[in-house]
């Protein structure tokens, strides 16, 4: 059975890590651009200054992705080409850029998502404290009413802020992604709030802004836990862990309650607030209301997920088996992510779910006869998108599924060294190479999914 006419299959990418072009039409440096200056930050002293060049390579790179039959590309725009000085001055020449992106999409017959921040704000804002600063939700307002007002006549896909959990976890608390910070949990608790206080602000903007009716979601990535087995116990341990605060089991910030309850539910999760104590952010009056706005979807960023188990004593995670398969990242390959993700979500927020990034990091290389043969991406894939698939027909309420990513490109800290694209990349000369993966996906698009993909092959699609 192929998943439902309006399911959209789509492609994802950030601006930061495929656009290069740092310096052009009046954009000012951000805070990636900043923390790649720092020696030791990024593997091999990488920064996004080329990336894929994709700033200049529109029109082959809008070919490629509608060469996948894709429905809708998400694209994040990127806060210092519009507002180069964080909030007032215009920057016409970055708008216009966008228009170019999106109205070649629109050509092609590709629906542009666009997120809002994808982690690149002005380096200018990080010298005014950051997220650190109250106002900075503010500042985000303001820069999306800009970009609102220019783009909505033809974008009506919007998600306001790209996983609070790694900007903020890796971002301002471990340091190893900009600003680099390695906050007091207090300090980092502080930097969520406002983050949050953003989104609301930011759904609030589009909203007002919007000249086309909008449809808004965000695209958190907390923790996906899924069962051992598909007991009542393993199943309902695997619930209670997805949604509690754990501490110091692994840091908070990679949880998923603390920044979506208020976001839907309008109030932070009670466990996480004795948890934190004296902690826990300063709320002022109206920032729940403010954080708590209608949304339209779930968006849900899922790579891999952790197992549980009911044992003796309550919910215990369970240590994968050693030689259990990993990607190159060295992220455990968890397919069910894309089965037990979607529903525990969606029984719990009551909202669409849209998958708004999935995919891996494999060692690709162009072989002798011209091709990137990725298979393992194929069976990655196969089994994922089947788990999906089992979510969707078991009527899980799955609206889309965006492959992060269409270009190999910058992965943050890791520079160029893990590849997740359809497209491979030479950055020598930005040959762009389509990986046999990117032809297996246009099939699947094609036919509706992958159990459609494979009728007929002697393939297995394993879990799937
Ligand atoms: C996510 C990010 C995305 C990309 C993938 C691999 O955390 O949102 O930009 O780096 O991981």
């Amino acid at each position: 059975m192929p998943v439902p006419a309006e399911f959209v299959w789509g492609v994802a990418s950030s601006a930061y890590q495929i656009e290069g072009a740092v310096s052009d039409d009046g954009r000012s440096p951000s805070s990636w651009d900043a923390f790649c200056e720092q020696d030791g930050r990024v593997f091999n002293g990488h920064s996004g200054e080329v990336a894929c060049d994709h700033y200049h390579r529109l029109e082959e790179d809008t070919d490629l992705i509608a060469g996948l039959g894709v429905g809708a590309y998400r694209l994040s725009v990127s806060w210092p080409r519009v507002l180069p000085e964080v909030t007032g001055r215009v920057n016409e020449a970055g708008l216009a850029y966008y228009d170019r992106l999106i109205d070649a999409l629109l050509a092609r017959g590709v629906d542009p998502w666009v997120t809002l921040y994808h982690w690149d704000h002005p380096q200018a804002m990080q010298e005014q404290g950051g997220w650190l600063n109250r106002d900075s939700a503010d500042w985000f307002a303001e820069y999306a009413a800009v970009v609102v007002d220019r783009l909505s006549d033809r974008v009506r896909h919007w998600m306001t802020i790209n996983e609070p959990q790694i900007f903020i976890g890796l971002g301002h608390v471990s340091g190893e992604h900009a600003p680099g910070l390695k906050l007091s949990r207090r300090e980092a608790l502080l930097v969520s709030h406002h983050a949050l206080l953003a989104h609301g602000k930011g759904v609030e903007a589009i909203r007002n802004h919007a000249r086309t009716d909008p449809v808004i979601g965000w695209a958190p990535v907390g923790d996906v836990v899924v069962p051992i087995d598909e007991s009542t116990g393993s199943v309902e341990a695997a619930r209670q862990l997805m949604f509690t605060v754990r501490e110091p089991d692994r840091a908070w910030a990679f949880n998923n309650t603390w920044f979506a309850d208020p976001v839907v539910h309008g109030h932070y999760p009670e466990d996480a607030i004795a948890l934190f104590g004296a902690d826990a952010p300063d709320v002022q009056s109206g920032d729940m209301e403010q954080i708590c706005q209608p949304i339209d979807f779930y968006g849900m960023n899922t790579y891999s997920a952790r197992v549980a188990r009911m044992g003796e004593s309550g919910a215990e995670l369970v240590e994968f088996p050693p030689g259990h398969p990993r990607t190159a990242f060295g992220w455990a390959v968890t397919p069910e992510a894309m089965y037990w993700g979607p529903k525990f979500l969606s029984e719990r927020y009551k909202l669409p779910i849209c998958v708004t990034e999935n995919g891996l990091a494999s060692m690709d290389w162009v072989g002798l006869d011209g091709g990137v043969a990725d298979t393992g991406r194929i069976d990655f894939l196969a089994r994922y998108i089947g788990q999906l698939e089992r979510a969707v027909r078991e009527g899980v309420d799955v609206q889309g599924y965006f492959h992060w990513s269409i270009l190999d490109n910058f992965e943050w800290a890791e520079g160029y060294r893990m590849r997740f694209g359809l497209v491979h990349v030479d950055y020598e000369t930005q040959a762009r190479t389509a990986k046999a993966s990117y032809h297996w996906y246009r099939d699947v698009i094609a036919r509706g999914g992958v159990a459609q993909a494979f009728e007929g092959s002697n393939a297995s699609t394993g879990d799937a």
